[in-house]
């Protein structure tokens, strides 16, 4: 029997406490909203984040972090990106070394531009550490819909036990060392969805979308590679996987949020209006300066940066994309 501390009860680790609580593990759940504890608690369903499902009867909702995990094997991060770092330290002092810890958030922290695997290593061991990432909608993984994701560790022995820890006929895992691969590609992908939602919102079509979700694929690989990730790592789940899930589905948040800039919506009320976190958002502006920091050429996220601060028109960035000097595809 094991047991797992989840750390934030949005969507994702909800649909991810449904896996776990599947396979007849102890799963607590913590959050920093209280009122939305008290209501989960209530009504036995994430009525905030994640209606329809039904929390199993091995889920219990915590009021703290000491709560969630006393005696706990595995703590799951599933907080926001840019609440990772606040999540990590308020749980730390409950952390023990036998602990196996999972991040889930997908995104790079403002202002200092760090993964969050480089947040993490200011506060806990990182052969214990492992990322998941994938196409993967809490929506579907709650419905119990086939999913497939990977898990990152620079521990394969930790990889592997957190596999064996979701590994459903509905939830596949698989492993992979590439860390850094993995989480430039989840948190990437929101910026080029929020691109696909404004493509779809400013009524284009087929062609411009393919054309963001490519294009977009080659500057998140050009980045990758200069930061030190394998090239092979993007044409997988976490990589072109993620990025038509985010690009293509109406569960997409930050895709719906473009939809509505696209629309002539301003940005900040298009936040407001998805209600939910909207990671590529931030993710934009940290990757925006870290591309500009190591000197990598990065078109699209430049454009939608600037769209997403109000700078620059949904429709001059489309004029700034295919009005750019001629290329080589590879270049
Ligand atoms: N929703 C999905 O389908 C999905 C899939 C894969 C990955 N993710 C990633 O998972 C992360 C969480 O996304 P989500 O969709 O669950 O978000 P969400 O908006 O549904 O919920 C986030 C939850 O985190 C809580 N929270 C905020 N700060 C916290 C803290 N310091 N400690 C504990 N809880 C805290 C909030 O109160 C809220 O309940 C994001 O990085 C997202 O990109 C989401």
């Amino acid at each position: 029997m094991k047991t797992i501390g989840v750390i934030g009860a949005g969507s994702w680790g909800t649909a991810l406490a449904t896996v776990l609580a599947g396979k007849g593990w102890n799963v607590r759940i913590y959050d920093v909203d209280e009122q939305h504890l008290r209501r989960m608690e209530a009504s036995r369903e994430n009525t905030d984040y994640l209606p329809g499902v039904a929390l199993e009867d091995n889920i219990t909702i915590t009021y703290s972090n000491e709560e969630a995990l006393k005696d706990a094997d595995v703590v799951l991060f599933s907080a926001p990106a840019q609440h990772f770092r606040s999540a990590a330290e308020a749980a730390r002092p409950f952390i023990t070394d036998e602990m196996l810890i999972i991040n889930v958030a997908k995104g790079i922290e403002r202002g200092t531009h760090k993964r969050l695997s480089q947040i993490a290593e200011e506060f806990f061991d990182m052969n214990r550490y492992v990322v998941l990432s994938g196409p993967s909608h809490a929506e579907e993984v709650g419905r119990r819909m086939p999913t497939t994701v990977s898990v990152a560790s620079r521990n394969q022995e930790a990889a592997e036990a957190i596999q064996d820890l979701f590994m459903t006929d509905r939830f596949r895992v698989y492993t992979t060392e590439d860390v850094i691969g993995v989480e430039l590609g989840g948190a990437l992908k929101n910026i080029i969805a929020l691109g696909a939602g404004i493509a779809d919102g400013m009524g284009f079509g087929d062609n411009a979308k393919a054309a963001l979700m490519t294009r977009g694929l080659a500057e998140i690989m050009r980045l990758g590679e200069k930061l030190g990730a394998h090239r092979e790592t993007f044409a997988g789940l976490t990589g072109t996987g993620d990025l038509i899930v985010t690009c293509t589905s109406m569960h997409s948040r930050n895709r719906r949020c473009g939809l509505l800039i696209g629309e002539g919506m301003n940005p900040e009320d298009a936040v407001k209006e998805v209600g939910m976190v909207v990671e590529g958002m931030y993710t934009a502006e940290a990757a925006y300066e870290l591309a500009r920091e190591v000197g990598v050429e990065m078109p699209i996220t430049n454009v939608i940066y600037h769209v997403t601060r109000g700078e620059l028109s949904a429709s001059d960035a489309i004029e700034q994309l295919m009005g750019r000097e001629k290329k080589h595809e590879r270049a």
